[in-house]
């Protein structure tokens, strides 16, 4: 499912203040303290806690394993400023229906600053324009609003409640599954093309996130984490 493109490490994905790259062995003690936390883990259907501190770097070596396979795109969430410092991560995965699915967190001390959105938004649209895709599905716990805010201002609509096994937690849980539709993400594309835009928020003390942009060409960029085996 997942072209040549993204199979290589040299990918990127650009959003105005994010860099959405592979995962590196670089990145362990990030995941294991920011993913480690009860807050972020608990959300999630395979995070987890505690997080053994043997478990990440066989994470990281499927992830990128897959990334090169194309079986999936596991994606770092890190600052465009710092792009060696992890602060959450994105992926989609394959489906046997062949509509994939995403799922995302973010450390607690970069929570409400818009990079879920931002980072949810870079890579819809990745996988929208290099894939053809009828749509995209994802779901949340439905005791997760900040989950579900991050689909809705991304274009999802929701498809009612069900119960999810949640390996990582134990069992079934109620979850609510969402969707958004190749024409509904094209719509609100060639919207935000037309120039309309919120007015910037004086109160904000970084520039305010904007539409991303689309996937980046691979560029050949000096790595500065540890090699990976993968
Ligand atoms: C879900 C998560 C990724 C959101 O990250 P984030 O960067 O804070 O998200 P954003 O800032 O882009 O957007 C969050 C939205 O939720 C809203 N929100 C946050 N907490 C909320 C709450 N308790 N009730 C209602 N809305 C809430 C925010 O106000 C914001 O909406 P707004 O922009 O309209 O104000 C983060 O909380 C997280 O990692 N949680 C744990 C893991 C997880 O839930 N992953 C998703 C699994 S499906």
């Amino acid at each position: 499912m997942f072209p040549e493109l993204t199979r290589d490490d040299v990918f990127r994905l650009e959003t105005r203040r994010l860099w959405l790259r592979w995962p590196r062995m670089g990145d362990a003690n990030a995941i294991l303290r920011l993913a480690g936390e009860k807050a972020v883990a608990e959300m999630t259907a395979s995070i987890p806690h505690p997080y053994p501190t043997q478990a990440v770097e066989p994470f990281i070596f499927g992830a990128r394993k897959g990334n090169t396979l194309g079986e999936h795109l596991v994606l770092a969430i890190t600052p465009r400023s710092k792009p060696n410092e992890l602060i959450g991560m994105v992926s989609a995965h394959k489906q046997a229906t062949g509509v994939p699915f995403i799922g995302y967190w973010l450390g607690t001390p970069h929570w409400g600053k818009g990079y879920a959105t931002e980072a949810v938004q870079g890579l819809i649209d990745s996988l929208f324009s290099l894939i053809d895709l009828p749509a995209i599905e994802a779901d949340t716990r439905v005791i997760n609003p900040a989950s579900r805010r991050v689909l809705e201002k991304s274009g999802f609509r929701s498809e009612g409640s069900f119960l999810k096994s949640l390996p990582a937690r134990g069992g079934l849980f109620p979850c609510e599954q969402f969707r958004l539709d190749r024409s509904t993400w094209a719509a609100l594309k060639s919207w935000s093309a037309s120039g309309w835009a919120h007015a910037p928020d004086p109160e904000a003390d970084e520039e305010p996130a904007r539409a991303p942009t689309l996937a980046m060409p691979p560029r050949r960029q000096q790595e500065q984490g540890e090699p990976c085996p993968a």
